[in-house]
């Protein structure tokens, strides 16, 4: 259904493979397509209910944009073509259901940018973390920037960013910008029993979580305000009445997202 990427549905877990190992699973047009479809589809399908996203094989997870099409003689084409990765990867960041990256080796560029628009990540020991667009001759044009800074602090991002230079999975884990780091082949098992986890919640209440934490970082927004909403919102569903009754009556909650 989608030429570069392989997707499978497990107990509600969508899992997205970036599928492209002979270029490390660079992110070509047609990848940043399918992902915008494949997420419409995360958007849509009420059997989904959280999502992985990783990368084929065992040395990248994406190592960046694919760089052979970067051809253009205009600002005006450089600008749609950020655009475009930006409201992708908004689309991830805004997404009502978790959406985890696996980050399984290589993390540079547009890879990085994607593993950060992912609500969190874990990672491989192999895995290493990056922002190379400046030997380039570029800076990052998906939202790295601003994730970056958001999620290690300015004076980590900007050493990264200005740099060049990469990170291993450790200092990742120290930098906060991975929760786990593990033997690679314990990785999708891991994000498996996380999101498993997650998905026994509350969807309106998970969702809610999204949305408010997403607000700290969205300048048009007042995040306490939004948390305010997304409370109301929960207070009067099925599930929160499901939930405190199961509490009272000391037996587990069975949610159904209403
Ligand atoms: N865009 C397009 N192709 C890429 C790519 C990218 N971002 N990253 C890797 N590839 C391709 C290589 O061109 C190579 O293709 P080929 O076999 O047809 O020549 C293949 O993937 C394997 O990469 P290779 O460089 O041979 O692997 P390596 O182990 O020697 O090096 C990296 C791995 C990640 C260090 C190196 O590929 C690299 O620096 N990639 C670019 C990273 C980058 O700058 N990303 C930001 C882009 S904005």
């Amino acid at each position: 259904m989608y030429s570069t990427l392989l997707t499978s549905l497990e107990n509600n877990i969508l899992i997205i493979t970036i599928n492209r190992p002979d270029k490390l699973n660079a992110l070509n047009q047609q990848v940043m397509s399918d992902l915008n479809d494949v997420m419409d589809e995360v958007y849509r399908n009420p059997e989904i209910k959280s999502v992985i996203i990783t990368g084929a094989g065992p040395k990248s997870f994406v190592a960046g944009a694919d760089i052979s099409e970067f051809v253009g003689s205009s600002i005006e084409q450089g600008k749609a073509l950020a655009k475009r990765g930006q409201d992708i990867f908004f689309k991830i960041e805004n997404a009502p259901k978790p959406v985890m990256a696996c980050v399984n080796g290589f993390a540079l560029g547009g890879g990085c940018e994607l593993a950060m628009s992912c609500h969190f990540r874990i990672a491989s020991e192999n895995a290493k973390f990056g922002q190379p667009e400046v030997n380039l001759g570029l800076l990052p044009g998906y939202g790295g920037t601003q994730r970056l800074t958001q999620l290690i602090g300015k004076g980590r991002a900007l050493e990264l960013l200005m740099s060049g230079g990469m990170i291993d999975a450790a200092t990742a884990l120290q930098y906060g910008l991975v929760n786990y780091v593990l033997p690679q082949e314990q990785l999708l098992q891991k994000a498996k029993d996380i999101l498993n986890i997650i998905n026994s919640k509350a969807p309106i209440a998970v969702a809610g979580c999204i949305t408010a934490a997403n607000a700290v970082f969205d300048e048009t927004k007042n995040g306490f305000d939004v948390e305010l909403n997304e409370f109301g919102k929960c207070f009067v569903t099925d599930d929160m009445k499901e939930g405190t009754a199961a509490f009272l009556e000391k037996r587990k909650a069975i949610f159904k997202g209403k």
